[in-house]
Formats: C-alpha cells, sequence, structure tokens
C-alpha cells in the first residue's frame, strides 16, 4: 500500500500533487516549527545541562544509540542509582518526585521530543558508525536545562546532509579518485532513494 503510493508520487501527476501538497504544508510549517521548539512538560524537571556537565556520558542514559533500535531512556532505577545517596542532603522538590516515582515503583513516563514519524525509517547505529557525533543532530546538550528539539527532523534535513557527505567533491575525496568517485556515487544513490527511508 504505501510502496504504491510512494511509486504514484514518483509519477508526474504524483510529483505536482506533492508539489501542491508542499506548498499548503509550508504555512503548517512554520507553526510546527514554533510549538515544536516549545520544551514540552515533563514528568520530572530533568536537566541534561547538570548531568552532562557532571560528566556523565550520554551513552550510560542513552545505550540504545550504539546498540539497540532506538536509543532509550533512562528509568528511574537508573537515575536511583545516583540519586539515592543525593536524595540524603539535596531536599530539593524535584528530587522528591524522583523518590516518589521510585518508591512506588511507577516508570517514568517521558515525553519525547526528538521524533520522526512512524513512516519514516531512522536507525542511530549506522549514523554512529560513519562516525557522527550527538551533537551533530542532537546540538549541545551540555547547554540544554529542559530538551527541545534543536532542528526541524524533516526529509529536506535528512536529505541535505546525506547530499553532503556523498558529494564528490575535495571535502569527500580530496585526491579526485576514481574509485573513490564510484563510491560515492553509489552512496548517494541509495541515502537519497525513496526507499531506503521510506519502505
Ligand atoms: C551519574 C549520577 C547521576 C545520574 C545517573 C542521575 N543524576 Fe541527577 N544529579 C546528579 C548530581 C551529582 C546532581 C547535582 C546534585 C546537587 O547539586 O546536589 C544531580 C541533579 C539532579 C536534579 C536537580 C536537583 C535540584 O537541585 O533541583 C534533578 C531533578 C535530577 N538530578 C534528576 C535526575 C533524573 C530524573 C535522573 C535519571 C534520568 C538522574 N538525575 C540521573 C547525579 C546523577
Ligand atoms: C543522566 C541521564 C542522561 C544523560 C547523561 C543524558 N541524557 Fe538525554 N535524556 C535523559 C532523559 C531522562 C531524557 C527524557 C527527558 C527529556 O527529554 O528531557 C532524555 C532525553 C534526550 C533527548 C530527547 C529524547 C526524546 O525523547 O525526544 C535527546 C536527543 C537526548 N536526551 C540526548 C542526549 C545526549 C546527546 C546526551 C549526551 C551529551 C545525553 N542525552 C545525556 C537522560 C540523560
Ligand atoms: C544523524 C543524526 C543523529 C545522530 C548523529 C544522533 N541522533 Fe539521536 N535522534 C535522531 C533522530 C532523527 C531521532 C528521532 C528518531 C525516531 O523518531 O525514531 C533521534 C532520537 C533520539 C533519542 C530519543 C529516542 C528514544 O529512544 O526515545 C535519543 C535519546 C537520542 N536520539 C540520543 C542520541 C545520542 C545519545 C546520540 C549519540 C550517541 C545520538 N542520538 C545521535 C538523529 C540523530
Ligand atoms: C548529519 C548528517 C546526517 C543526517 C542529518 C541524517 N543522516 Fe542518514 N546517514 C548519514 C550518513 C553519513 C550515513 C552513512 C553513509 C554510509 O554508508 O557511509 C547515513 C545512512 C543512513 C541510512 C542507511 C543506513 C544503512 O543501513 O546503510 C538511512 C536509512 C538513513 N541514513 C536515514 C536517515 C534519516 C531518515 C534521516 C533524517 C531523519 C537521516 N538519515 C539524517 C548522515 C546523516
Ligand atoms: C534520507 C531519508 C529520506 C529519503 C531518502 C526520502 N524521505 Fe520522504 N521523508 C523523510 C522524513 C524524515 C519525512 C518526515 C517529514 C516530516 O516530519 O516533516 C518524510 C516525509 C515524506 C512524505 C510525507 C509528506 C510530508 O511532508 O510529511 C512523503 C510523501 C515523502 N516523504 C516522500 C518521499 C519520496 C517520494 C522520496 C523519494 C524521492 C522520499 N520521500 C525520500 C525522509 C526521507
Amino acid at each position: 500500500m504505501i510502496k504504491k503510493l510512494f511509486e504514484w508520487l514518483l509519477s508526474p501527476m504524483g510529483r505536482v500533487a506533492v508539489l501542491i501538497g508542499a506548498l499548503s504544508v509550508f504555512s503548517l510549517a512554520a507553526y510546527g516549527i514554533y510549538t515544536t521548539q516549545q520544551p514540552p512538560e515533563q514528568p520530572i524537571a530533568f536537566r541534561h545541562d547538570i548531568h552532562v556537565n557532571l560528566g556523565v556520558q550520554c551513552l550510560y542514559c542513552h545505550p540504545g544509540a550504539l546498540r539497540g533500535a532506538s536509543p532509550g531512556l533512562p528509568t528511574q532505577n537508573k537515575c536511583w542509582g545516583c540519586h539515592q545517596q543525593i536524595a540524603k542532603t539535596n531536599t530539593s522538590p524535584r528530587l522528591a518526585v524522583l523518590k516518589d516515582y521510585v518508591q512506588n515503583n511507577k516508570p517514568v513516563q517521558w515525553v519525547p521530543v526528538a521524533q520522526v514519524p512512524d513512516f519514516v525509517h531512522f536507525k542511530h547505529r549506522p549514523h554512529i558508525a560513519a562516525g557522527l557525533n550527538c551533537e551533530t543532530c542532537h546540538g549541545d546538550m551540555s547547554k540544554v536545562e529542559i530538551a527541545e528539539n534543536p532542528q526541524v527532523m524533516n526529509m529536506g534535513w535528512c536529505l541535505n546532509c546525506h547530499r553532503d557527505r556523498t558529494a564528490d567533491n575535495v571535502q569527500n575525496n580530496p585526491d579526485n579518485d576514481p574509485g573513490v568517485s564510484a563510491l560515492l556515487h553509489e552512496k548517494r544513490t541509495k541515502l537519497t532513494d525513496c526507499g531506503t527511508c521510506h519502505y
């Protein structure tokens, strides 16, 4: 069904429809950018800046970015590993909330911020393997109080980077090697193919 839809979208009629669709989505997108940049109300006012500046690694709390299907968000027990000690001296009301979750064994329902729609396939692993940093896509989390999406993760954003990284230019192919050229061309075809991100 989805496959048929994408085939149709590639036909001349489909392209016109996409153009009209794009124009009408434009004003909605402007509103979307505004709303997605407002940080949501989280169950616990967790601050990245405090924890990242303490030297806690991203992968300690989001280990799935390297291994699993998705980075994952930490459970209250992971937090409690450190906060059980801290709670004895720090009586901040924000920590009282955490204690309540732990004592009642209630899972914390974090509100997702960075998200792409279901019909888009994104995996962290190949991106990390290609040498990209968390910061490239998520911004500098050591300056973030309550997480918000630093940039809109839309199709243009994905495609721009895929094109940049596969362009046959001095940056990607400094020696102008024909072998590298062919490889870049092959990668570009794959990384800009509809079926790579939608299937
Ligand atoms: C590696 C240890 C560690 C982990 C894991 C950790 N924290 Fe913290 N957290 C700290 C330290 C240290 C502070 C600073 C404490 C202080 O200033 O007294 C802190 C501060 C905080 C504060 C601010 C408290 C205030 O003064 O307002 C909150 C809220 C908080 N953490 C929540 C969490 C939550 C929720 C998690 C799990 C997602 C978590 N922490 C995981 C070590 C940790
Ligand atoms: C102590 C645990 C902890 C550490 C360390 C940590 N995070 Fe997080 N992160 C969380 C929690 C809890 C949430 C969910 C609440 C929120 O969105 O603020 C989260 C949410 C996020 C989100 C938004 C996720 C979503 O659902 O949309 C991103 C992106 C993120 N973290 C990236 C990072 C990066 C990059 C680093 C390292 C620079 C990092 N985190 C370090 C605990 C942590
Ligand atoms: C190439 C860009 C890119 C890089 C690099 C990247 N991310 Fe993400 N991240 C995304 C996108 C896109 C999403 C939304 C994925 C989705 O909705 O399935 C996301 C979602 C997340 C989430 C929320 C997903 C969840 O499991 O709830 C966390 C947490 C996160 N990233 C952490 C990290 C960490 C930690 C790193 C570095 C190890 C990292 N990301 C590197 C693009 C990136
Ligand atoms: C900052 C750059 C950057 C951004 C942003 C980015 N990508 Fe990528 N993407 C890459 C690189 C680099 C590779 C690996 C290319 C290679 O094979 O060497 C890759 C590979 C992929 C692959 C192929 C993985 C495989 O199995 O070979 C998919 C699928 C993908 N990206 C989807 C996305 C989607 C969807 C988005 C947007 C939500 C996105 N990417 C955003 C740089 C990026
Ligand atoms: C590198 C990954 C990537 C590739 C390649 C890609 N898309 Fe997308 N596409 C996305 C993402 C991410 C979204 C979600 C956009 C958003 O949330 O604004 C999307 C959304 C869409 C939508 C929904 C309309 C909308 O704006 O929300 C359509 C239709 C679509 N893509 C068609 C295509 C077609 C046709 C191709 C091939 C010419 C293609 N895509 C190639 C990542 C990709």
